[in-house]
């Protein structure tokens, strides 16, 4: 989202020159952060029985827990590769439903007045996003680099809600910032800025459905323990919207084809799946043109749910198959456990949604992301991908070099993990069939 006011522009351009001091003690050139798993509640419509009922369906949300100010404040904010800009303090009581306002309220505030380093910059912007919107100030502090008591990002612009619509967290961010879609640093410019990162690189493996341990996301770095392989690079498109070459730039990769591996058949690719892809960790859902999404129906032999999502036995969940997604020379099988994701004890919908407009496009949410390692490198406009797998934490600098993520192989084995671990019950936890769409609407 471009920030219309130029006096805004000068100040950060100003601050950022005067701050850009390499820092002691960041030997690494990484930083890493846990990617927390919070399940939450919502309520939504969907045919139950022959009804239209109100269901009570659970999804999952991936975070990560910032300490901003001085002294630290504990914030938790979700991880959005689809949007630029970082904000907290989100309005609990608008949230979608009690569930999340419980969530909301347990996440964490970060309260201005109680940071000595705290600065307001007295602008205010509106971000909307796919579902929700958020009015927020700007303000500038300190974020603490996790694992360290002192050594801090400095002077980090962000925002702090001041009024916000159906969002239970605030969120991170992490798309191009300065230079593409911001007039000033963000956190991903920032880090790279003061010599935290040799990169404006980071890589996510979001973890799977089940992964009680969580994910990880690595600024300037990879963990070769968290995929197998070696990871292939591709260019990030550049803006794809409705074809145009307006519209922000966001982490656009070329998809080769979409198809499945039935646990009775080859794999097959769909018919027209070749498009521009938009991998986005802010969204629950993928979202393939009705095309490819009435050929999965079809394949799985799902029930169009009231919702809008396709719905299948929960029992497929534990049949050994996968939908597969090709990028290049690589493909990235979704086992149907991390692509099925289950909303109700008995209902469990694929992680798709028909996405409509002239053009083919899709968005790679989680239901693709969590089965996938991906390194995003705004330094050269590159994304690596490999798939992800878990076999421990060996996090490793990228330098800025082009190609420097091609030099780390991932250590674990290849073999495709079909349904390790789903618990043999319903996890009764938090959660929300809001999907979280968090780019702005394509
Ligand atoms: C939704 O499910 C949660 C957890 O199972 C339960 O606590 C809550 O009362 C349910 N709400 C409704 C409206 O059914
Ligand atoms: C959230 O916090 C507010 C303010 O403390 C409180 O009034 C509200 O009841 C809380 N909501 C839930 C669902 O816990
Ligand atoms: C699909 O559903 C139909 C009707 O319920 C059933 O006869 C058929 O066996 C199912 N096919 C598969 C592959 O499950
Ligand atoms: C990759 O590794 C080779 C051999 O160690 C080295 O010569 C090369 O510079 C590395 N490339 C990058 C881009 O880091």
């Amino acid at each position: 989202m471009m920030l219309a006011l130029a006096d805004f522009q000068l100040v950060f351009t100003l601050v950022g020159a005067a701050l850009a001091l390499p820092m002691s003690g960041t030997k690494k050139g990484l930083m890493s952060f846990p990617v927390l798993h919070k399940r939450s509640q919502a309520l939504n419509l969907r045919t139950k029985d022959n009804v239209v009922a109100l269901g009570n369906v659970s999804t999952l949300s991936y975070l990560i827990r910032l300490q901003i100010g001085t002294p630290p404040q504990l914030v938790e904010v979700v991880l959005d590769t689809g949007s630029f800009e970082l904000w907290v303090d989100p309005t609990c009581a608008t949230a979608a439903t009690e569930s999340q306002e419980e969530k909301c309220n347990a996440s964490g505030r970060y309260v201005p007045s109680m940071s000595s380093t705290y600065v307001n910059k007295g602008v205010i912007q509106h971000i909307g996003y796919g579902k929700g919107g958020a009015e927020i100030s700007y303000a500038v502090d300190d974020i603490l680099v996790p694992g360290s008591n002192s050594e801090a990002l400095r002077n980090v612009v962000f925002g702090v809600g001041l009024n916000t619509n159906e969002l239970a967290w605030g969120v991170g961010g992490i798309g191009h910032g300065y230079g593409f879609n911001l007039h000033y640093n963000n956190l991903v410019d920032e880090l790279h800025a003061q010599g935290i990162t040799q990169s404006k690189a980071f890589s996510i493996g979001l973890g799977g459905q089940y992964s009680e341990a969580g994910g990880v996301i690595i600024f300037g770095g990879v963990d070769t323990m968290k995929f197998s392989g070696k990871l292939h690079k591709f260019d990030n498109m550049p803006p794809q919207i409705e074809g145009s070459k307006e519209g922000p730039w966001r982490y656009w990769i070329q998809m080769k084809s979409v198809g499945v591996t039935t646990p009775n058949s080859v794999m097959s690719t769909y018919e027209y799946s070749t498009m521009p892809a938009l991998l986005d960790t802010g969204s629950t859902w993928s979202y393939l043109p009705q095309h490819i999404f009435d050929s999965l129906q079809d394949d799985f032999n799902a029930t169009l749910s009231e919702d809008g999502s396709l719905e299948v036995p929960c029992s497929m969940i534990a049949q050994p198959g996968t939908v597969d997604f090709t990028f290049g020379e690589l493909t990235i099988q979704v086992p149907y456990s991390e692509f099925i994701s289950q909303l109700e004890p008995e209902y469990c919908a694929l992680g798709i949604l028909p996405r409509k407009g002239p053009y083919d496009r899709a968005v790679l949410g989680d239901s693709f992301l969590r089965s996938a390692y991906v390194v995003f490198d705004q330094t050269n406009q590159h994304l690596y991908m490999a798939s992800y797998r878990d076999c421990g934490t060996n996090e490793q600098t990228l330098s800025g070099e082009v190609g420097a993520a091609l030099n780390l192989t991932g250590q674990c084995h290849t073999g495709l993990r079909l349904f390790a671990s789903i618990p043999m019950c319903w996890v009764i936890a938090p959660s929300a069939f809001v999907l979280w769409v968090f780019a702005l609407l394509l």
